[in-house]
């Protein structure tokens, strides 16, 4: 979008985020229980809200009446971002969530809360190839009415993937970002899982028993022959997540100025090919080449 965006510690960020960020710097307490879900916008934030909440709620609801994050009055979501709780740089008490409270944010790890850092929560960082992650932002992009852009305005796609390409973008740059998670996870694998949106995509089972295991819940084998594992796919499937009626709605704009439909597009692998041009897919391998060799983290 043409929306203005603030560099602030090598990290670009819509106004009301800065401030969200700076105020949940200041306010935000973790406590030990707490599971932070990190994203960049458009890598399948809301999938993974649904599939960590799903896995961590099993037990109370049965998997047919698995509620999605979304599906809820407050403004925020079961898993409300972290930045957005702060926007308005009030302190609302979040302590009385019942545990384990699930918070999902877009923000580097130098940047988050302290207390996230030296308590013993969790993290579970989604990466995504950035070619989806742009193809996404830009439908993703057409729909957003902020204070900033009211209008909705778009500018033009080549403008907008030199920046991206650049890192001037939500929450960017994505390389650093990733890189940044990607090494914590190598570092110490207890406290950051780090995941892709296309291993998900690929063996949703395995991964699911990944994020069960790394918060201290894996599945059982008499869940797994029962079937919990498989229910907790496909009740966060694309399909059955975007055709809950919710989710189908216009009007909702439960989460910002966007419906629970705008967060449902596509959901694939490699949309890019329908949508980069060769030049620009030489222009961000070349940027991805240079920005992720050394770390080994490639996509499919
Ligand atoms: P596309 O625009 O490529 O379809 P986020 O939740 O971080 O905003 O990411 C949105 C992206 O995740 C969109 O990608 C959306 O379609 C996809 N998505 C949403 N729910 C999904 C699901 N259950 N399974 C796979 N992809 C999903």
């Amino acid at each position: 979008t043409s929306d203005l965006l603030y560099l602030y510690n090598g990290f670009w960020y819509a106004p009301e985020d800065l401030e969200g960020i700076l105020a949940a710097q200041q306010h935000f307490q973790a406590q030990d229980t707490d599971i932070i879900l990190v994203t960049t916008p458009k890598s399948g934030t809301t999938w993974l809200k649904s599939l960590v909440f799903s896995i961590t709620n099993r037990k109370q609801y049965t998997v047919s009446d698995q509620i999605h994050p979304l599906l809820t009055t407050n403004p925020h979501g079961i898993v409300p971002f972290i930045e957005q709780i702060y926007y308005d740089n009030t302190n609302p008490d979040v302590s009385h969530i019942p545990s384990p409270r699930l918070f999902a944010t877009h923000v580097s790890y130098t940047m988050l809360p302290e207390s996230i850092k030296t308590t013993k929560c969790r993290i579970i960082y989604l990466c995504r190839n950035p070619k989806d992650i742009f193809v996404s932002m830009r439908h993703f992009g057409a729909k957003i009415i902020s204070p900033t852009n009211p209008a909705c305005q778009l500018i033009p796609v080549e403008e907008a993937f030199n920046k991206f390409c650049r890192g001037v973008t939500w929450f960017g740059p994505f390389w650093e970002q990733a890189l940044e998670y990607c090494e914590l996870s190598l570092e110490n694998p207890d406290k950051v899982l780090f995941l892709k949106y296309e291993d998900l995509k690929g063996d949703i089972i395995s991964q699911l028993k990944k994020i069960a295991v790394h918060l201290g819940c894996p599945f059982s084998l008499k869940e797994e022959t029962e079937g919990v594992i498989d229910g907790i796919a496909r009740m966060c499937s694309f399909e059955h997540l975007s055709n809950l009626e919710v989710n189908k709605v216009t009007g909702v704009r439960s989460l910002w100025m966007v419906d629970n439909k705008d967060f449902f597009r596509k959901g694939e692998v490699g949309d890019w090919k329908n949508h980069l041009t060769d030049s620009m897919v030489e222009q961000i391998d070349q940027v991805v080449e240079q920005k992720l060799h050394c770390s080994g983290l490639t996509f499919k």
